[in-house]
């Protein structure tokens, strides 16, 4: 019998506070020998890209199940395949008018009783112009707060609102519509959250709406202030796409964004999604 040789995942670091990529071949990455690996790379790096690794379908999903499963889409379209992440509504009927939020700071899934640990997108056809994703480290940037501002944000609570995100996007809804946004619910998270190896990273983005107990002028400016500060330079990767790149980002402790792009150019985007993570909080379910 050959003795199986330790398959090493190889990457180099992007910038000093976000980001790697990874350099194995897909044969290595679809044998799932690299799997604890690339999660700790990925809590430790926040993003991860693996360059023109062309993933088929089929191989994304098995990859993403190697580290921990593709979970159940928020919306579904085909079950436990990959979701297409279009803007076009001849596309994407039911969600187009939801995804118009991923061209603002976010995090997935915030109304969800568990958090996504990861995503991961493919790209599939890309924007003749923007279209790129942008990603900011909340772990890293929450870590070069000064400690002042660190005490000060302990133990606030942030109300997360799906219908309030779409505000960004969709200043003058109808009633029907923003009851429909309604509809989808409300979370309650912490603004700083710990992880079980204890880092701290912040929980921000479109949906977070108000931090309870204070005054909505120094709710916003405090939500803002964050957001500015974690998506600025050293916290904010920009990944520029080519067609067979797959990124994945760490969920819990990242932002994210596509810069603007013609909602009708045929830009698609392939995503899993990956379960098991920490609940936001650590007394939760
Ligand atoms: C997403 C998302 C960004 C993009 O799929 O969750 O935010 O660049 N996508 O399409
Ligand atoms: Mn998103």
């Amino acid at each position: 019998m050959a003795t199986a040789a330790t398959t090493r995942l190889r990457f180099e670091p992007i910038k000093d506070k976000i980001g790697a990529r990874i350099l194995n071949t897909k044969e290595e990455l679809l044998s799932g020998e690299l799997a604890d690996q690339i999660n700790a790379l990925l809590e430790e790096r926040g993003v991860l890209v693996f360059p023109q690794v062309n993933f088929t379908d089929d191989e994304q999903v098995r990859f993403s199940d190697t580290l921990g499963g593709n979970a159940d889409e928020i919306s579904k379209q085909d079950a436990n395949k990959v979701f297409k992440v279009s803007l076009d509504e001849s596309v994407n009927q039911d969600v187009a008018e939801y995804l118009k939020g991923s061209l603002y700071w976010h995090i997935d899934g915030t109304m969800n009783a568990q958090p996504i640990r990861a995503s991961m997108l493919t790209a599939k056809v890309l924007a003749p112009e923007g279209g790129d994703t942008e990603f900011a480290n909340t772990a890293t940037a929450y870590a070069d707060l000064p400690e002042d501002e660190k005490a000060r944000l302990e133990g606030l609570r942030v109300v997360h609102s799906l219908w309030c995100s779409q505000f960004y996007h969709t200043p003058e809804p109808t009633l029907k519509q923003l009851e429909n946004w309604q509809s989808k619910g409300e979370a309650e998270l912490p603004l700083v959250v710990t992880n079980s190896s204890g880092k701290k990273s912040l929980v921000l983005g479109n949906t977070a709406h108000y931090i309870k107990g204070l005054d909505m002028k120094d709710s916003q400016r405090i939500l803002h202030g964050l957001r500015e500060f974690a998506t600025s330079e050293p916290y904010m990767y920009a990944h520029k796409w080519q067609v067979g790149d797959t990124v994945m980002w760490d969920n819990r402790t990242s932002l994210h964004r596509a810069t603007p792009y013609d909602p009708n150019c045929g830009r698609m985007m392939h995503r899993t999604i990956i379960r098991g993570g920490e609940a936001w909080e650590a007394n939760a379910r």
